[in-house]
Order: C-alpha cells, then structure tokens, then sequence
C-alpha cells in the first residue's frame, strides 16, 4: 500500500449530534442524543459500511460528514482539512468533495429540472469550465452511470426508480468527489435493480478511486460492498472491524443478533440464533450502562450500571464488558 492509500481521506474523531427537544414554545423536554462521540477513519478506494436499526444514528452521520449540519462536538477531518477550523474557501471545496445520493431519488431530484441542467448546477457553482466542456462532462456521466444520451433532455418523472437512482448517483460523481455518502441508496428500489446499482457503484469506485460511506440496514447488501464495517447502537458504535472480520465472526451480541437475523448470510454457518427483543430504546431517555442491556442475552449486572467503551480487540474494535467470555 503507497503512502496515498494509506493516508485516511475521511477521519471522525467522536462525532457529536445532539438535538434539543421542545415541549411547546419555551419548556425543553429533553435532549435526543442521536450520535455519541462516533470515530473512525476511511481510506482512498474503501468503503465503509454504516449499519444498524432504524433510529440508531445512521442518517445524522450521514449529514454531519456531508457538512448539511453541524456537529454538536468532535472533530471532522476530510482530506487533512479540520472542518471547525476551515475557512468560507475551504468549505466550499470540502462541500464539492463529499456527495451524498439519497434512499428517494425522486424526492432528491428537482422535478422541474432536466437531467443535464441538474447535472450542470455543480458544474456551475463549483467550476469554471465554459458551457461546451461542461455538456461533455454530463454527456460522458450520463453515459457513465447506464443511460441513454437522450436522457439528458427528460425530467425525472420520466424514469423508472433505478434510473432515477442512476441519475442520483451521476450528480454525486459530477465533481469527482473524494468521498460519496450513500444513505439507504437502494432500500427503495426492487431487489432486482439492487444488484445493478450496488455493481455501478462498485464500477465507479474502480474507476475514480472514490471512498463511500455506506449507510444500510441491509447486511446482505452491505456484504456486497463493504472493505469495513461499522455497527451502531443507539447514536454509538459497537463493532467496528474489516467485513472479513466481522462477517466472518461478529464478536458483539448485538451484531450476532443483526446477522441471525439476516438469513442469506452465511446459511450453511449459522451460529446461535439470537433474537433481538423488544423495541430500541429511545435515544430522549436511553438506558443506563450498555443501551444493549435489555435486549441482549448475556446481561449481567455490570452492564446495566456501567457503559462499555470501545476497546480493541483483534484487528477491530468492540463495546462489550463480556467480551472476552463471549468470544473465548
Ligand atoms: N432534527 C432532529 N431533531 C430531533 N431528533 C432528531 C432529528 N434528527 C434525527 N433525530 C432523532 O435522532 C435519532 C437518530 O435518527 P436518524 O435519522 O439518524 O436514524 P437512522 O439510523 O438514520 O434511522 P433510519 O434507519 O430510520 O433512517 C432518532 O431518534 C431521530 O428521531
Ligand atoms: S455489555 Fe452486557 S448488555 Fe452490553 S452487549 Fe455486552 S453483555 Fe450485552
Ligand atoms: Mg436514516
């Protein structure tokens, strides 16, 4: 591995979110803690996956490293540039380099706006190229992303969820960005274009040495893409490992419990089943100690008094205080 690929594009370094909830005009009610000092770092051509169940953090990850908001606290590294410390110029370019594709692709595209216009307006504000280069540039990224050159001329409507997708994906590569953040990017499409997509994604990759950000509650998906992997529980992270590893043996009761829940993994090596019980908890009144505590089955009083911190283990990093039992 070259210096170039060694060095991480993207470092978090826990990544805070909290949002203040209030009860009527003045009366706070409480505060959400939907991200709880998050930290890890992605390299040139890899791709994290963001796993976990609904609620969990994964969408508020996803606009703190796109810049959409603002984290509450922690620090967020992207190409050796401290955003807190950026200035209005360095922004701007951090911006262009961390694209975001969304889980709805019709509701993310302008429904009044041709394909080649909503290609051209990151051109626009972010380049000075003159009108003829730029229609070659959206021309090729159409090409690109699988569709027909007459396309550019269509209005989103016009399109089936796949190309839509398709059309998505080719306005977050427009600026060839160093990083793509993918929220759910195929959840909404039929199974049968998932794979599609998922392979551009991957061709893309190839081609343009892009990172990705991953975010999907679908296992068998996040197998297909995924170099590492990064399981979270309620706005923390619990496991976080390569996908060989982790994949090939999930040390975390609640990451044992997401992969025996997802019956295409690994059939012919199933483990203990482990059901999840009971809802998640709410992230406005989280439980004390591991917010796992109710829901795992191996709890011990320890865990219900005391939260578990991150700590290395074997290539990876997990949140467990029966860690070494459990996996022994
Ligand atoms: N602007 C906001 N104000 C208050 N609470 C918020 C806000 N945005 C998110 N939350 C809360 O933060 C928690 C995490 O939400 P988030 O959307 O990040 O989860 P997620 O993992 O993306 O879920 P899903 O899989 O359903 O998309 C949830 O409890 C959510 O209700
Ligand atoms: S710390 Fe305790 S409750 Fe949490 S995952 Fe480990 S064993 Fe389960
Ligand atoms: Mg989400």
């Amino acid at each position: 591995m070259n210096v170039e690929q060694a060095r991480p594009i993207l470092q978090a370094q826990n990544l805070t979110r909290h949002y203040a909830i209030n009860n009527g005009l003045f009366a706070k009610a409480g505060t959400v803690k939907a991200l709880n000092g998050v930290s890890f770092s992605l390299g040139k051509k890899h791709t994290l996956a963001v796993v976990g169940e609904s609620g969990c953090g994964k969408s508020t990850l996803a606009r703190q490293l796109t810049l959409i908001e603002p984290a509450s606290s922690g620090e967020l590294i992207i190409k050796g540039v401290n955003v807190a410390q950026a200035n209005l110029h360095e922004l701007k370019y951090l911006r262009s380099q961390v694209q975001m594709v969304f889980q709805n692709p019709f509701a993310s595209l302008n429904p009044r706006k041709q394909i080649a216009a909503t290609l051209d307006e990151p051109l626009l504000i972010n380049t000075k190229l003159e009108k003829a280069e730029r229609a070659q540039r959206i021309a090729a990224m159409i090409a690109r992303v699988g569709l027909r050159p007459e396309f550019g001329q269509r209005y989103p409507h016009m399109f089936s969820g796949g190309q839509r997708q398709r059309i998505a994906i080719a306005r977050a590569m427009i600026l060839n960005p160093s990083i793509v953040v993918a929220d759910e990017p195929v959840s909404a499409l039929d199974v049968s274009i998932q794979a599609q997509i998922l392979n551009l994604f991957m061709d893309l990759q190839d081609e343009f040495g892009t990172s990705y950000v991953f975010i999907s509650h679908n296992l068998s998906v996040v197998e297909h893409v995924a170099d590492e992997v990064m399981v979270m529980y309620l706005g923390r992270v619990v496991e976080y490992g390569s996908k060989v590893d982790v994949f090939d043996k999930p040390f975390h009761p609640y990451t044992q419990a997401l992969m025996s829940a997802t019956p295409a993994i690994r059939p012919q090596d199933r483990r203990i089943k482990i059901n999840i019980k009971g809802e998640l908890p709410s992230p406005l009144n989280p439980p004390t100690g591991c917010a796992f505590h109710k829901r795992c089955p191996y709890a011990i009083d320890r865990c219900q008094l005391e939260l578990p911190q991150l700590r290395s283990w074997e290539g990876r990093q997990v949140a467990c205080h029966r860690l070494e039992e459990l996996i022994g």
